[in-house]
């Protein structure tokens, strides 16, 4: 493990539950035990915030973390472009073995997205629920 990589694993940046987060998505497989749930908080179709849980090794932890950094301040548009390669080369390398670690985060943030657009899309119109007389 490089000194950048134990530096994210010692010190997380922004692992924490957002409760007022706009949206939330998630990455991984709660199945097998690797998994993140991203949380963003959306202005204008840009992350003003970004924070993650992460149940994973060290690795996811450390790739989440710098992820949650690479896409806060970003338009959507454009953290949707940050890959795991992305990740990767930030955080200098990964173990060929543990690069699928860095791949959450992009596939949580897509799924976040997602769940963005269709909420906006699916807004319920407003039913009156007793008939007015
Ligand atoms: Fe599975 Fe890192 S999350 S090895």
């Amino acid at each position: 493990m490089n000194e950048k990589v134990k530096d994210y694993f010692k010190s997380q940046r922004n692992l924490e539950v957002m409760p007022d987060a706009t949206v939330m998505g998630q990455g991984g497989d709660p199945g097998c035990g690797d998994y993140i749930e991203l949380y963003l908080k959306i202005n204008n179709d840009r992350i003003t915030r970004a924070t993650a849980m992460v149940a994973g090794c060290p690795y996811a932890i450390a790739t989440t973390s710098a992820f949650t950094e690479l896409i806060t301040g970003k338009p959507l548009d454009d953290a949707m472009l940050i890959s795991g390669d992305d990740v990767v080369e930030h955080l200098g390398s990964l173990p060929e073995e543990k690069i699928h670690c860095s791949l959450m985060g992009p596939e949580a943030l897509r799924n976040a997205v997602h769940n963005y657009i269709m909420a906006r899309i699916c807004t319920p119109f407003s039913v009156p629920r007793k008939p007015t007389l």
